[in-house]
C-alpha cells in the first residue's frame, strides 16, 4: 500500500501554483477554448483550464457563421456546452463576438434573390441575431465582445459589409442591441494592434461616441497577438493608460507571443513562395531550444510585471489558446508551422514561461 502511494506521488506532477489564485484581486485570467475542450475530448487542455483559469473565451464557437449558419437556423449545441462548462467550473464566461467582418456568412447581407439588403433590413438582421444569441445566455455570459476589429491601422473605420450596408453608426447600433438583450452583461470593443497610437485613436473615439450616446461600454480589449520584440513595454503601457483615461477598463483578450519569423510578403504569396517561406521560417519544428524558452519566459514575465503595475486599470488577461498543440499561430500566416506562443507545450507540460509568469505574480 505504501509503495503504491509512493508511486502515485512520483507519477502525478505536483499541482504547483494556479495562476487564478496568484492574480491580484479584480483581475481575471483565462484562456480561449474550443469545442474539444468544452465537450471534454481534450483532457490535457481541460485539466489545465480547470486548474489555472477563472474565465474562458470561445475561440470560435460563438462566431456568427458557427452559431447562426443559415437565416432560419441557429446551432446552439456547442455554445450551450461551452457556457455549461464555464458555469460548472465557476468561471466568468465571455462571448466572442457579435459583429465582425470575418466569419459572417454572405447571406447576412443579401436577400433571398442575392440583392443587397437595405439599411433597415440589415439592422433588423443584426438586431435579431444579437437578441437571440445574447438573450439565450442572458445572466450566464459575463461580457460580450460586441464589435470586433472595426478599425484600420490609421484609426479610420474599416471598410466592411456592415459599414457599407448600415453606415458608420453600425457600431453604436450593435452596442444598443446588446444592452437591450442583456442589460447586466459587460460590453466590450475588441481589436488588435491597439498599441499603435493611430489605430488606438479610433477605438478611443468609439468609447467617447458610445458614452456621449448614453450607451454602455465597460472595457476595450487589446488582443495581444504580440511577438518577441513588438510591442515594446512602453507601447503596452501607453495602451493600458490611454484606454483607462477614456473611462473604461483595459483588457488583454487574446494574448500569445509569436516566436517564428514573419514577413509581410507571406500574406499574399503563391503556393510555391509559401512553401519556400515555410522551409525557411519553421525553425523550431523540433522544439523550442532552451535559450528561446528563456527569452519567451522573460518576455511574458516583463508583460505580467507591467500588468501588475496597472492592476487598477486591467480587468482581464486571456490567452488565445491553452497549449502550443492547438494555437492558431501554427497556421498563420503560413499553414503547418510549429509555433510555441503559449505557456504550455504540445504535451501540456508547463514551459519556463509558465514558471516565469507564476513567479512574477507571486512577487506582487
Ligand atoms: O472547423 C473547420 C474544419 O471543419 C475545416 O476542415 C477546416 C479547414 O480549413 O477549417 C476549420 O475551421 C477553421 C476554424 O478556425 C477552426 O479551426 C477555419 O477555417 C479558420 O478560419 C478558423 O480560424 C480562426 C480565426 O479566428 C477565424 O475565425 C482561428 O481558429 C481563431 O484563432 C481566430 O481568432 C481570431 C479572433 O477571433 C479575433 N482576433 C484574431 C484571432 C486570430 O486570428
Amino acid at each position: 500500500m505504501r509503495i503504491l502511494a509512493l508511486l502515485l506521488v512520483m507519477l502525478v506532477p505536483a499541482a504547483g501554483p494556479a495562476l487564478k489564485d496568484l492574480m491580484p484581486k479584480g483581475m481575471l485570467i483565462g484562456a480561449a477554448i474550443n469545442k474539444s475542450q468544452s465537450d471534454g475530448t481534450d483532457t490535457v487542455a481541460d485539466a489545465i483550464v480547470e486548474q489555472q483559469f477563472n474565465t474562458i473565451s470561445p475561440e470560435n464557437i460563438l462566431k456568427w457563421g458557427l452559431v447562426h449558419p443559415e437565416p432560419e437556423r441557429y446551432d446552439f449545441e456547442p455554445a450551450d456546452h461551452y457556457v455549461d462548462f464555464g458555469q460548472k467550473h465557476g468561471m466568468k464566461v465571455i462571448g466572442h463576438n457579435l459583429v465582425w467582418h470575418q466569419q459572417t456568412p454572405a447571406w447576412v447581407f443579401t436577400d433571398a434573390n442575392g440583392q443587397r439588403l437595405s439599411r433597415e433590413r440589415l439592422l433588423e438582421r443584426m438586431h435579431d441575431h444579437i437578441k437571440t444569441v445574447v438573450g439565450r445566455y442572458r445572466g450566464r455570459i459575463h461580457g460580450w465582445d460586441v464589435v470586433n476589429e472595426a478599425f484600420d491601422e490609421d484609426g479610420t473605420l474599416r471598410k466592411s459589409l456592415w459599414r457599407d450596408g448600415i453606415g458608420d453608426d453600425y457600431l453604436l447600433k450593435a452596442f444598443e442591441f446588446a444592452r437591450e438583450a442583456d442589460p447586466q452583461a459587460e460590453l466590450y470593443y475588441n481589436d488588435y494592434n491597439l498599441w499603435k497610437p493611430a489605430k488606438r485613436s479610433g477605438a478611443l473615439r468609439l468609447v467617447k461616441q458610445l458614452k456621449d450616446a448614453g450607451l454602455r461600454i465597460d472595457a476595450v480589449g487589446e488582443q495581444g497577438h504580440w511577438n518577441m520584440t513588438a510591442p515594446s513595454l512602453d507601447e503596452i503601457e501607453a495602451t493600458i493608460t490611454d484606454i483607462a483615461g477614456a473611462g473604461v477598463k483595459a483588457m488583454i483578450t487574446e494574448l500569445d507571443i509569436d516566436v517564428l519569423p514573419r514577413d509581410p510578403k507571406m500574406f499574399g504569396a503563391d503556393l510555391n513562395a509559401r512553401q519556400q517561406f515555410k522551409a525557411a521560417t519553421d525553425i523550431y519544428a523540433k522544439g523550442l531550444p532552451p535559450e528561446q524558452q528563456q527569452a519567451l519566459a522573460k518576455r511574458y514575465a516583463d508583460a505580467f510585471a507591467l500588468f501588475l503595475e496597472h492592476r487598477e486599470h486591467l480587468s482581464r488577461i486571456t490567452f488565445w489558446g491553452v497549449t502550443d498543440a492547438h494555437t492558431w499561430l501554427n497556421n498563420f500566416p503560413l499553414p503547418g508551422r510549429t509555433n510555441h506562443p503559449l505557456l504550455w507545450d504540445r504535451q501540456g507540460q508547463p514551459k519556463p514561461a509558465f514558471a516565469a509568469v507564476a513567479k512574477t505574480l507571486e512577487g506582487k
